[in-house]
């Protein structure tokens, strides 16, 4: 998978995307990043990217010839899809990250200033996504976590898809908790379950972590989550336990 930065801050996109799981992806040849310096793409005497917005207003406004011009210097490969950072977008979730995942370019346009000129934003862009709701300085960290978020579910960037299948908000639920060595730490024993060795008892332990975990940090999730019918007893007999306290995260 092709990822293509669209940025007046190259060198930030590349410090973070050429180090770690993603740098060795992209050695081996699973990812391919490429940066494009949207001043390089200015067609004027002194290399500007912005000017004042019309109407007035405070900040600088990136003005639509560089952007354009970067955008269309980019080669486009397979299913190809342009993506704005902006706190305007879709709310970036594992959901759109699994369907973003399916292209073969994502091409990513950052911003900076006060935003970005409205008509290089309908002359190039197919999607606005957002991170979160709060605006940060440019689109680069958000360009940084999408790339991130996405690229882990690339067949052969994570040794496996059981590597990213458990982790939270897979499958709508938060992951269950995790343990290594030493089996006691502080006086803390890892849970004895987990030392069991019986493969299916533990699976079931996990699912009831993984509800219990929900319910407690995030039952917004819950109310979405796709639940089997064990899980709806599961909870339902919690709710009745709650009441004398102790004995759900048994067994
Ligand atoms: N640019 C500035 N803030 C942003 C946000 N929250 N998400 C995506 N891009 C942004």
């Amino acid at each position: 998978m092709r990822f293509d930065v669209l940025t007046l801050f190259p060198d930030m996109m590349r410090a973070v995307l050429e180090e770690s799981i993603l740098g060795r992806a992209a050695e081996k040849g699973i990812l391919e990043f490429s940066y494009t310096n949207i001043r390089d793409y200015a067609q004027n005497k002194h290399k500007k990217v912005d000017d004042y917005a019309y109407g007035g207003g405070t900040g600088l406004v990136m003005a639509p010839q560089p952007i354009v011009s970067a955008h269309e210097s980019i080669p486009k490969r397979g299913r190809s899809l342009t993506v704005y950072l902006s706190p305007q977008g879709k709310v970036l979730s594992q959901q759109l990250a699994k369907e973003l995942a399916a292209y073969d370019q994502l091409i990513l346009l950052c911003g900076h200033y006060e935003g970005v000129d409205e008509r290089a934003i309908e002359e190039v862009v197919d999607l606005e996504v957002s991170i979160g709701d709060y605006v940060l300085t440019g689109g680069e960290i958000p360009a940084m976590a999408l790339i991130d978020c996405v690229a882990r579910m690339v067949d052969g960037v994570l040794p496996n898809s059981d590597a990213y299948s458990n982790d939270s908000h897979y499958n709508g639920l938060l992951e269950y908790p995790q343990y290594t060595r030493p089996p006691e730490f502080r006086g803390k024993a890892v849970p004895e379950i987990l030392l069991s060795g019986h493969h299916a008892n533990i699976q079931k332990w996990q699912r009831k972590q993984s509800l219990y975990r929900t319910w407690k940090k995030r039952p917004d999730m819950l109310r979405r989550a796709d639940l089997e019918e064990a899980d709806k007893a599961y909870l339902a007999l919690y709710k009745g336990k709650k009441r004398n306290r102790g004995g759900f995260l048994d067994g």
